[in-house]
């Protein structure tokens, strides 16, 4: 990986944290991303203590929150001229409806608009550093529950009715989904980047203790008792890395994996209308159209 820039979002805890040690130890310059400046630094100097790499740089935004995705990108932009890798990790789930400054709902803005806008505003430094024998690459953490769910067009914003884990679900599915049409335009227009969605497994992390009130008690219950059957982070962030740098996906995209194998999935995933949809309704709520 000596030679080859990395960003990763979510990176101050379990899979992307993993995933950002791991990529630092191979030689990769490592842009890690983080909300908390303090803890994004201490994670920071740890993965360069840790491997002993000091290529090893952070950068500070709330992903939910689409002007620090905007300027996230030209912070990133202003210091790097090249993307190798760019790893979609950050995510979360909510049991109760928030919404962010923007006005959207807290998982949708999170997990799927800021995997969007960010990508977006991203590819042109990943597609000039992408070559025919060597793709730029682009991982989007998503999960299986994406299978139990159904995107409804009239409900993105959680404002019809609202359920923490459906909206989560969704959200997965919307990875995909993302990940799908993007990967359609960029062998379109020929373009020398894949991209790849991922399970990671059900992982012993961070995840699902940011809730508070009796709906995040019971999201606590649940998470333990899953912890029972939850692997480690080091075991969670394999897929991740494996489609981050093996040479055998090297050219492979518009993929979802499982246990780095490609697995099919959901069948509403393969909607291609809702492809096309989501697509644009995230272009126009990202501002991504004015901008471009
Ligand atoms: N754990 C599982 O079983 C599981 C299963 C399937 C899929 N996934 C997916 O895996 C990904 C990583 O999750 P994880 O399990 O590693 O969870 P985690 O330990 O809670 O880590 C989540 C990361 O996202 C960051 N983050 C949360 N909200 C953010 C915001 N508003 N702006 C910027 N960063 C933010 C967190 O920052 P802080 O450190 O500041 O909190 C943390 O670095 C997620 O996309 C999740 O949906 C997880």
């Amino acid at each position: 990986m000596q030679g080859k820039v990395v960003l990763i979002t979510g990176a101050t805890n379990g899979i992307g944290e993993v995933t950002a040690r791991e990529l630092a130890k191979r030689g990769a310059t490592t842009v890690i991303v983080g909300r908390n400046e303090e803890k994004t630094r201490q994670v920071a100097a740890a993965i360069k203590q840790q491997t002993g790499n000091q290529q090893v740089d952070y950068f500070i935004a709330d992903l939910s929150i689409m002007d620090q995705v905007r300027q996230l990108a030209q912070d990133f932009k202003a210091k790097y001229n090249q993307l190798h890798i760019l790893v979609n990790n950050a995510g979360a789930l909510f049991t109760n409806r928030h919404l962010t400054p923007d006005g959207y709902e807290m998982t949708f803005a999170l997990n799927h608009l800021s995997y969007f806008l960010l990508t977006n505003l991203l590819l042109d430094t990943l597609k000039s550093t992408g070559t025919p024998n060597e793709k730029a690459r682009i991982v989007n953490v998503s999960s299986s529950v994406h299978y139990s769910a159904k995107l409804d067009f009239d409900n993105l914003n959680g404002e019809k009715r609202f359920n923490g884990l459906s909206a989560y679900s969704v959200s997965k599915l919307e990875n995909i989904i993302f990940t799908y049409e993007l990967d359609r335009r960029l062998k379109e227009e020929g373009a020398n980047v894949t991209a790849n969605a991922l399970h990671p497994g059900v992982v012993n992390t961070g995840f699902g203790k940011n809730n508070g009130g009796f709906a995040g008690l019971v999201a606590k219950g649940v998470m333990a008792v899953m912890r029972l059957f939850q692997i480690s982070a080091e075991e969670g962030a394999k897929t991740t890395i494996y489609l981050a740098t093996s040479p055998d996906v090297e050219g492979i995209s518009g993929s979802y994996f499982e246990k780095c194998k490609p697995k099919k999935s959901s069948q509403e995933s393969y909607n291609q209308d809702h492809w096309r949809r989501l697509w644009e309704i995230s272009e126009e709520l990202t501002g991504l159209k004015q901008h471009a």
